[in-house]
């Protein structure tokens, strides 16, 4: 839990809005994290997630570079399937100075919740998850005006510089999900790095290392998008497993049972592979996924989205109710029906006599 820097309701505010904070959600490797609410532009009330330096490295000028750092990654890699950026700041100086940023708040906690709370995702629901990170990395993997931070007091940063973003750290905590649970977005951009060639040398720790590729172990060794893609597949494993990824450096996935689709086990045998040169890049994972859902959808793997299913049964489901109407209401009038239908066609004999008789009285000429 964080030690304390903000407590509730304090009231934190930047150039577009004030943040009252709710309540202290977690401390990571720099940082601590606080719920906080606010309201939007037409009133209604809305929570989001603070993210604020920790008081004992505000004078860390590397872990202040390297917060600067995150809050750039996480706003040039925006898309659907990133967690949201909303604002940033600094605290006032009587609450430490320290930067902060403010981020969408993910109700359905992270994947390593889901799986630890629901158990094992079967192969539909972790092929989605899965396409869901790859869209979120292909956005960091493709390059990026670089930030820098020493350029930042002078130009702002501005630069014609080129860099992809190397996430770093892809980890069941680190795969935050909505509040239905049903959609993941990739999250902490606390290790993410610039790597203006398209690889980047390891100079600093490992924050999950039994996530981590086998070159972010190999210290010495540079790093390259391909890293992320192992994670991702080391991911997706464990979330159909629970065998984190450093295991099967011993015992390799073709070694062990799988009880899944043959296409995801090639797919995450390639993203899985040592040579980081042999891994698939991030938008070739995210159209094979895409591919292997659609087949899923259409197999006996079981259902784990129900929207994607609901109209298609609604119409054989309303049919029925019709039909079972028709039968009940039947049923119950059978005994009226059956009562009165010989007096009717009594009433209509009769009627039919009457007018029989009476017509030729009428008709008949007079002599
Ligand atoms: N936007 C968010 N919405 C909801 N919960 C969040 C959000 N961001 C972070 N969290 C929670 O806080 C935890 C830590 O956040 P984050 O991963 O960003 O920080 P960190 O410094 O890297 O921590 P760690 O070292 O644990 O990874 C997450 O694992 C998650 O449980
Ligand atoms: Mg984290």
């Amino acid at each position: 839990m964080p030690t304390g820097t903000l407590t509730p309701p304090a009231v934190i505010t930047t150039e577009r809005r004030a943040y009252t904070v709710e309540d202290a959600i977690g401390t990571g490797g720099f940082a601590d994290l606080y719920r906080v609410s606010f309201r939007d532009s037409q009133g209604v009330p809305c929570f989001a997630v603070l993210k604020v330096l920790q008081s004992k490295h505000a004078s860390d000028s590397h872990l202040r570079d390297l917060f600067f750092n995150e809050i750039e990654s996480i706003r040039r890699t925006q898309g659907t399937y990133v967690v949201r950026y909303l604002d940033r700041g600094t605290l006032p100086r009587e609450r430490g100075g320290l930067p902060f940023f403010v981020m969408e708040h993910m109700a359905g906690g992270t994947l390593y919740d889901l799986v630890s709370q629901e158990g094992l995702l079967d192969e539909l629901r972790a092929v989605h998850f899965g396409r869901s990170i790859a869209a979120a990395l292909k956005n960091a993997h493709r390059m990026h005006t670089v930030y820098d931070p020493d350029l930042q007091d002078t130009d702002g940063g501005s630069t014609q510089d080129l860099a992809v973003i190397i996430h770093r750290d892809v980890t069941p905590t680190n795969i935050l999900l909505d509040q239905t649970r049903e959609h993941a977005k990739l999250s902490d951009f606390g290790s993410a790095i610039q790597a203006r060639d398209g690889s980047a040398a390891l100079n600093d720790r490992i924050r999950t290392p039994e996530f981590a590729s086998p070159e972010q172990r190999d210290g010495s060794s540079k790093i390259t998008t391909a890293s992320d893609i192992y994670q991702l597949g080391g991911v997706i494993y464990w979330a159909l497993t629970r065998v984190e990824p450093v295991q099967l450096l011993t015992k390799p996935l073709g070694e062990r049972e799988w009880s899944h689709s043959r296409a995801l086990k090639d797919l995450l045998s390639s993203m899985l592979a040592l040579n980081p040169g042999e891994r698939p890049s991030a938008e070739a994972v995210e159209s094979k996924l895409e591919e292997i859902a659609l087949f899923a959808k259409g197999s006996n793997v079981p259902v784990a989205i129900p929207p994607l299913l609901g109209p298609s049964f609604s119409m054989p489901r309303f049919r029925l109710a019709l039909a079972v109407w028709f039968i009940v209401i039947a049923i119950a009038t059978y005994p009226i029906v059956s009562v009165l239908s010989p007096l009717a066609i009594q009433a209509i004999e009769s009627l039919t006599e009457l007018v029989q008789n009476r017509v030729p009285s009428v008709s008949k000429p007079q002599n």
